[in-house]
């Protein structure tokens, strides 16, 4: 079971901090804007007398709103069609666990959200990690690549898109090349999609645009970003294919519901989405361009225009990324000021790729990230001098 690598050096940044270091986190997604007011109005004015279990497979309203919501985004379930989960990673683990066998094999394509490895760690599913690389934007390979990885013990291809820790944006296209994998070799698609409001540059393709692989697709959905609620621990779980849904609800009884008063307070903001996720989106768009036009003035960073999310993955001038992340976090300081990064490592299933990437969130204001990417410059000469002559 690996660790994760996001949360590895920030009990290093804890103690800096203390040390009267100013640390500029660039390390986890989490949006720093506040939460929408009607989320504490719908907590604070919880009127029953026992805050009891819901249904396992979520409350009546909430199951709705989650509908709506849905329906809104041209994607369209049946209410018995929808389980919500106790955030996305629980959906993301019920769904591993429906489609796959102990030492089933689940296809990812690396650098990948990390936790997808400790989630089939869990289920005892092993990962094939298809590579993409930093040069085309961590897009997708031809379909023959990655029907090479695909054994007979492949269950599923497990994806997010817009993609965490790269913010790619897969095409029609890309998206056919594993719907046609998956029809030929009987193949679930997993698709996660967490930052789907998130797109720049690019339009979103949904899996459910796929009307031949209805009964192969699990929509994997989660409102922590994109109302910026990560710790209600709200998602939801979305498939046509019955037997999947039948067998979720098993898991779903077993652990018996999702907090009561968490779904309940998601249902303004499902109701009515594009209030709550358009500023935020923009926001994210400024600060998507200003970290780009940041990295150009960085000699020897190799990067790209991240499609969507709120991430971008880049290559360093450094052998081992997570050796600068710790140098950067434990010794250097400009001006009494250093930068947490995300070494990229842990992002991938293979060992030894992604040794000089990391990930950066883009969750500071412009002028914070503006001043976060000149220390990076800055910090870049000193580690050269000091560690690569
Ligand atoms: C790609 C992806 N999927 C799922 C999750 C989990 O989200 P949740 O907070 O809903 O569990 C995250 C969180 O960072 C993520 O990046």
């Amino acid at each position: 079971m690996p660790g994760s690598p996001i949360r590895k050096l920030a009990a290093l940044a804890e103690g800096r901090k203390k040390s009267g270091i100013h640390v500029y986190h660039l390390n986890i997604g989490q949006p720093d804007l506040p939460t929408a007011p009607k989320v504490l109005d719908v907590i604070h004015s919880y009127a029953e007398k026992t805050i009891a279990y819901a249904p396992s497979n979520g409350l009546p309203r909430p199951l709705t709103a989650w509908k709506r919501y849905l329906d809104h985004c041209g994607i369209h379930f049946d209410e018995h069609e929808l389980i919500i989960t106790t955030g996305g990673s629980e959906a993301i683990i019920f769904a591993i666990c429906a489609v796959c066998d102990t030492d089933s094999e689940v296809i990812v394509f690396e650098p990948t959200y990390a936790n997808y490895i400790g989630f089939a760690g869990i289920a005892h599913v092993k990962v094939r990690a298809i590579p993409t690389s930093i040069e085309n934007g961590f897009h997708l390979p031809p379909e023959a690549e990655i029907e090479r990885f695909i054994t007979d013990r492949t269950r599923a291809i497990l994806f997010c898109n817009p993609a965490n820790p790269t913010g790619t944006i897969y095409s029609k296209e890309e998206l056919q090349r594993l719907v046609n994998l998956a029809q030929k070799h009987g193949l679930f698609l997993l698709s996660d999609d967490a930052y789907r409001e998130f797109a720049y540059d690019a339009h979103v393709v949904s899996i459910e645009d796929f009307p031949e692989v209805r009964d192969r697709t699990i929509l994997l959905d989660s409102c922590s970003k994109r109302f910026n609620v990560c710790g209600v621990r709200i998602g939801l779980l979305a498939s046509h294919n019955q037997d999947v849904i039948a067998t979720v609800l098993k898991f779903g009884q077993a652990r018996l519901s999702v907090a009561t008063i968490e779904q309940l307070a998601m249902v303004p903001l499902l109701e009515d989405p594009e209030t709550y996720t358009k500023p935020l989106v923009e926001e994210f768009r400024k600060r998507r361009d200003a970290v780009c036009e940041g990295l150009k003035s960085i000699p020897g960073v190799t990067y790209y225009k991240p499609e969507g999310a709120f991430y971008i993955t880049i290559g360093l001038p450094v052998k081992d990324s997570e050796h600068f992340s710790k140098w950067l976090i434990e010794e250097y300081e400009d001006h009494q000021e250093t930068i947490l990064l995300a070494p990229a490592q842990g992002f991938y299933a293979t060992r030894g790729k992604g040794m000089n990437e990391v990930r950066l969130a883009f969750m500071l204001k412009i002028d914070d990230l503006k001043r976060s990417l000149v220390i990076l410059k800055n910090a870049l000469e000193v580690y050269r001098d000091k560690f690569m002559k």
